[in-house]
């Protein structure tokens, strides 16, 4: 096995593994890890827009207001704060490396998303944000002839010596070479969870590999029952579930039923503009009750140019499919698009693991509690992909870096992919999505339990069954998190608990054992 040696070490590429590593650079070497070509990502097919006070119209504490209602009460405040306050100074930074936002007279163009109170959204390219931010943020890094970009090369798990972690074990995709990675921090940015979901909004890369490398090294993950589903994917034969923004309802689309009739507000009084995990259950309800299973965004009475300009990515896709999103109703679903919850940390980006920071969508920070406020992602990436390299820094820079040696293990290879990601998919979206309840939250449980049995004192051969022993310990905790809490609450919905918990408690994993515990 390869040993190599860098300063740090960021794992993912999106929005907030790239903006660690300029951040780290200024201290030392740092090898960028990826699993596919560097910026692949859901930062890259994000579209609504950055959240982000900088509209005279706007206030510091208006936006902590709204990220705390959409959050349902369980955010951590001052994870909220610290986002909300320093978000202006990375986006003005992000424009100053050459992010191009959308302009208006002059100044930023500002549109208005779901439980937002005031326009604050900033967008690039109409529908094209996380593209451009992703694209800048790359070419910023690719001044620093001290980040290395090491493609295709997938992480099995963390070195861990003494409670720190040492490194990482990874392996070459297109050469099966194992190699080990050493460094003083790793800084942990590889994205969310999606493909648990058959109906995901999210890349073929978000497969929760940062959340469950962690829990294999005994780190703390929370609020894990914590997903969101996105109100508006399209729902079309032979089409994927391209999300269609939010910022589509900001601008004015209404949702309608199959009798043309708008219903939005039967389940909130803010109707389309209601937080996502309402508008998402609104329309499953809606679907529910007219047995079927899709519903339909309607632009049609926006002006026709204003919207191909305005959303050029969407309307060109959606031609692909024979609708013309500016004449023809738009049939949607919900689908999987952000993981709340995932690798506990601070206002830092510290784990519970010495030498292990998490940031971006494989981190809780808590700044989203129990749902998501639209378009704060993008800037959750900047502001604590820059924190949490900061404190890598800080605290690990006088480091030795430790050459930890991987344990022999056994190699295991799933032989039908296709097939097993399937069955967890179809368990998960079946008993684990937008409506959950004791029974199917069980049945979920032991098929993930029974699947993970083939993995035990194993490392996977490939790429591929790495990701599905990922995704099954991610989606039995998911499983194991949603049956402990015993009610509803922010984007998990128990139908046969619909009353909202009051207790503003968290649950967490750090066992290794997936038992959950509440606090
Ligand atoms: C959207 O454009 O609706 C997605 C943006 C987000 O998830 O915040």
């Amino acid at each position: 096995m390869q040993h190599k040696k860098f300063d740090y070490i960021v794992l993912g590429s999106g929005v907030a593994g790239l903006r660690a590593a300029i951040e780290l650079a200024a201290h030392g070497d740092v090898a960028v890890i990826t699993k596919c070509f560097l910026g692949e990502s859901s930062s890259e097919y994000a579209q609504g827009g950055v959240a982000v006070v900088l509209n005279d119209d706007d206030d510091i504490f208006l936006h902590i207001d709204d990220t705390l209602k959409a959050g349902d009460g369980l955010c951590d405040r001052d994870a909220v704060l610290t986002l909300v306050e320093e978000g202006p100074r990375y986006i003005r930074e992000l424009i100053a490396w050459g992010a191009q936002f959308d302009m208006h007279g002059g100044n930023l163009s500002f549109t208005r998303e779901a439980a937002h109170s005031v326009n604050r959204i900033i967008h690039a390219q109409g529908d094209a944000t996380g593209h451009e931010i992703v694209r800048s943020l790359k070419e910023h890094a690719g001044k620093f002839l001290n980040i290395y970009r090491v493609e295709y090369m997938y992480a099995i798990d963390f070195l861990v010596e003494d409670g720190r972690v040492t490194g990482v074990l990874t392996v070459d995709e297109k050469t099966g070479e194992q190699f080990a990675y050493y460094s003083k921090a790793v800084v942990v940015a590889t994205g969310g969870a999606g493909r648990l979901f058959n109906r995901t909004t999210n890349p073929e890369v978000a497969t929760g590999d940062g959340a469950a490398m962690a829990f294999r090294a005994y780190a703390e993950l929370e609020d894990m029952e914590f997903y969101q589903f996105h109100p508006t994917a399209l729902h079309f034969p032979g089409a994927p579930a391209f999300l269609l923004s939010e910022s589509m309802r900001g601008e004015g689309a209404y949702l309608k039923n199959q009798n043309n009739e708008r219903f939005c507000t039967k389940y909130h009084e803010d109707g389309e503009l209601a937080p996502r995990d309402v508008v998402s259950r609104s329309i499953f309800f809606e679907m529910q009750e007219l047995n079927t299973d899709h519903m339909y965004l309607d632009l049609t009475h926006l002006d026709k140019d204003f919207v191909k300009n305005r959303f050029p990515k969407i309307h060109s896709t959606c031609l692909e499919y024979g609708i013309d999103i500016t004449l023809d109703l738009i049939p949607v679903s919900p689908a999987a698009h952000y993981y709340m919850g995932g690798i506990k940390t601070d206002t830092e980006g510290r784990t519970a693991l010495k030498g292990l920071y998490a940031c971006g969508e494989a981190a809780c920070t808590g700044v989203h509690g129990a749902n998501r406020l639209a378009s704060n992602s993008l800037l959750e990436g900047v502001v604590y992909g820059g924190r949490s390299a900061k404190a890598a820094v800080r605290e690990c820079n006088g480091f030795d870096i430790l050459e930890t040696e991987p344990e022999d293990r056994p190699l295991i290879k799933e032989e039908d992919y296709t097939k097993a990601l399937r069955d967890i998919q179809n368990t998960m979206w079946l008993y684990v999505s937008v409506s959950r309840n004791e029974e199917g939250l069980k049945k979920a449980i032991d098929f993930l339990e029974n699947y993970l049995v083939h993995f035990e004192g194993k490392r996977p051969a490939d790429r591929k069954t790495a990701e599905l022993r990922n995704l099954a310990e991610v989606g039995l905790m998911m499983a194991k998190a949603a049956l402990a809490r015993p009610g509803s609450r922010g984007g998990h919905y128990r139908d046969d608990l619909p009353e909202r918990m009051s207790e503003n408690t968290h649950i967490y994993f750090s066992d290794a054992e997936y038992n959950p515990r509440i606090r």
